[in-house]
């Protein structure tokens, strides 16, 4: 209850407790909900006519058993899964990377947008939450196209550069995991994506906080999810 709502008796102002049910209903209900829009109501409306009913099974069924673990705050939510999807059509991409795996939607929803013959390089530091996930991805008739390897993102991002093969090799990357080695992983990711590739930055709106007076707006900011920092690689 807010200070607001509290009358001088200690008891709950009814005015104020109605406010509070409609504002409780209007809340979304949503795991990952990491929606910047100014209504909760507006962000479960879009997700129960545009997101959900076009959720695969697959990935609806994961939504839910990651909702019911500890960490589920993590998880990508529906919508961005859905832009990733769409995203990962558009370039018509087929080897792709992903960085920040927890129990996979990102995942899930990016094999699902790939080619039958379509390759993940999957990137965690912990192996057991994407195991949650496998399932799911066999269920989808996708985990095949899945290469999940543990450990710093930094270190696996060195290894595969130490092939000449896969520099300039992936199509697109989705990188989601610990924010302060954003850069570190920028500058390593940028050499092995190919020209025109295409790398997703996740959270880089970071609920809202990173939109300070000083701050300047990254230019290919996409406001969905947590906020999403595209970059295309040029040269
Ligand atoms: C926000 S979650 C990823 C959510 C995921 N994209 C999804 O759709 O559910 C961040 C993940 O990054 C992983 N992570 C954190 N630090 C890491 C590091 N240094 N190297 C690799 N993975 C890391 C965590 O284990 C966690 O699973």
């Amino acid at each position: 209850m807010s200070a607001a709502t509290e009358v001088t008796n200690g008891q709950q102002d009814p005015k104020s407790r109605q406010e509070e049910e409609v504002g409780k209903k209007g809340r979304h209900s949503a795991v990952g909900h990491k929606s910047l829009l100014q209504s909760d109501a507006l962000f479960q409306y879009i997700l129960e006519t545009s997101v959900y009913p076009r959720e695969p099974a697959p990935l609806q069924e994961l939504r839910e058993m990651t909702a019911n673990h500890p960490w589920n705050l993590m998880t990508t939510s529906a919508d961005e899964g859905q832009f990733l999807m769409l995203l990962v059509k558009l370039i018509n991409a087929k080897n792709t990377l992903e960085l920040g795996v927890y129990t996979g939607y990102s995942l899930l929803s990016t094999a699902l947008a790939l080619p039958e013959d379509g390759k993940i390089i999957a990137m965690d530091i912990h192996r057991q939450n994407y195991e949650l996930g496998v399932p799911f991805m066999k269920k989808a008739g996708v985990h095949h196209k899945i290469d999940f390897r543990e450990g710093q993102g930094l270190t696996l991002l060195e290894e595969l550069m130490q092939d000449e093969k896969n520099l300039g090799f992936f199509d697109f990357a989705f990188v989601d995991a610990d924010k302060d080695n954003y850069l570190n992983y920028h500058e390593r990711i940028i050499k092995l994506v190919k020209v025109g590739g295409l790398i997703g930055y996740d959270n880089t709106l970071w609920n809202g906080s990173v939109a300070t007076p000083d701050d300047t707006p990254y230019p290919n900011m996409v406001p969905v999810g947590d906020g999403i920092t595209l970059c295309r690689r040029i040269q």
